[in-house]
């Protein structure tokens, strides 16, 4: 048995995010957002699950802060419900909305867990998508406006601040596959999402930076490392382009003021274009505090003659897959944070979400004894530590999620938390994996 120990002052956290906990969806004079209208909407969402409800958070706060306390939890990230703020995205303050994360940030502050914000993640409200959602320029400025409304409200007692929450999926599940809301399938559209996602970033952080906040801010990626599925040339190419559309083509902006240059040629042979005024750039890759990633799998890519590229799984039935058939692998954890390590020069590095959706049942003494999931958290966080230990920056861990919740469109039959939920009596039970979490968070390590 062996001995892992982090540094002193390893942030040891867990995450949510407002859609997919606060339920509340109508109360209080909250406007419509994004995913209101697609959750709504017959088809999108399985078995017609929707936020409406969730984990009824907005009015058990005070409850799952309690059970974060009893965890030991260092910090919380949890994201603003933007319509909960400004009803139709712009014009008129919903003070309802925003006491209401006054009030969960204080008793986060009262409980000794320090907040973190995730300022967007993903419930556009819905007056905004009428006018062309992030497809219009103008909701950046929207975007900034409402960041500048919870930035100076709450900019003095919150030091961690994540603007966008995965660009590439809000951009390419809501615009180009049209799984998540808004439900578009536009290539075009899509490129031209991740972008102004970028620029909205960019816009905030210059912001921040304006009004001399004390914090720190970065921004959410989702991240995997991709690993080529033989050494065949032609699928060691493909391995790169697959990264550079999900991974290079955010962080190269960002630290490098510039798309890449192989995947822009690889989007204009499918003859998607799309324009910016280069002085975004400038916006977009100014130097950030931290930069942050989820990370939940990794692929294995083989070169596709019409696509460039495909995942496979080189050998069926030699990993495990979780209940998202997403292949555990934490390995690519460890050669993701020593390839950002390399590439973009050493940057300060957390892990906002990182976790696993098992099935999840309570047995006859009323415990949940999810080994699985447990198992993956000290897998992902070994390699974690082993990345710490090889120099990289990495600073903090975020677990996903603090309990079961609305796994967007999946809707409630996919389960991260390490608290469970029972859905129609909004009974929480910790998990064994919470359990676990506790004694690792107590003694800032764990034995394997
Ligand atoms: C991430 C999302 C998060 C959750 C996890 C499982 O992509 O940021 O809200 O759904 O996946």
């Amino acid at each position: 048995m062996s001995k892992i120990v982090f540094p002193k002052d390893f942030i040891w956290g867990s995450a949510t995010a407002a859609y997919q906990i606060e339920g509340a969806y109508n109360e209080d004079g909250k406007g419509e957002s994004i995913w209101d209208r697609f959750s709504h909407t017959p088809g999108n969402v399985f078995e017609g699950h929707t936020g409406d409800v969730a984990c009824d958070h907005y009015h058990r706060y005070e409850e799952d802060i309690q059970l974060m306390k009893e965890l030991g939890i260092k910090s919380y990230r949890y994201s603003i419900s933007w319509p909960r703020i400004f009803p139709d995205g712009k014009g008129k303050l919903n003070e309802k909305g925003l006491d209401f994360y006054k009030r969960l940030t204080n008793l986060l502050l009262e409980s000794g867990i320090t907040p973190a914000i995730t300022l967007y993640h993903w419930d556009l409200p819905q007056k905004l998508q009428d006018i062309g959602g992030w497809t219009n320029r103008d909701v950046t400025d929207y975007f900034t406006e409402f960041s500048e409304t919870i930035i100076r409200s709450l900019g003095d007692v919150v030091p961690m601040w994540f603007t966008i929450n995965e660009p590439f999926i809000a951009a390419f599940l809501g615009h180009l596959f049209g799984i998540h809301a808004p439900g578009i399938k536009d290539m075009r559209t899509t490129l031209q999402v991740g972008h102004n996602l970028l620029l909205s970033h960019g816009k905030v952080l210059k912001l921040y930076r304006e009004l001399n906040q004390k914090g720190q801010m970065g921004i959410s990626l989702n991240l995997s490392y991709k690993y080529p599925a033989s050494d065949d040339p032609a699928d060691i190419a493909a391995t790169n382009l697959s990264f550079g559309t999900v991974g290079r083509w955010f962080l190269d902006p960002l630290y490098k003021g510039q798309y890449p240059e192989d995947v822009l040629r690889y989007y204009e042979n499918m003859k998607v274009s799309f324009s910016y005024p280069e002085e975004d750039m400038k916006l977009i890759s100014q130097p950030m505090d931290f930069l942050a990633f989820n990370y939940y799998s990794s692929e294995f890519v083989k070169h596709d003659d019409e696509m460039g590229f495909t995942h496979i799984d080189p050998e069926p039935g030699k990993f495990e897959e979780t209940e998202m058939n997403w292949l555990v692998y934490p390995q690519g954890l460890y050669d993701l944070i020593m390839y950002l390590d390399r590439e973009y020069g050493k940057p300060n590095i957390i892990i906002s979400e990182n976790g696993a959706a098992y099935k999840d049942e309570i047995n006859s003494n009323g415990r949940i004894e999810d080994v699985k999931r447990t198992k993956y958290l000290i897998d992902h966080l070994s390699h974690a530590h082993r990345a710490i230990q090889d120099g990289a920056n990495l600073k903090g861990y975020y677990l996903w999620s603090l309990m079961d919740n609305f796994e967007w469109s999946f809707g409630y039959s996919k389960r991260f938390g390490i608290i469970y939920v029972d859905h129609e009596t909004q009974k929480r039970i910790i998990k064994d994996s919470g359990y676990w979490y506790k004694e690792t968070i107590a003694n800032n390590g764990f034995d394997i």
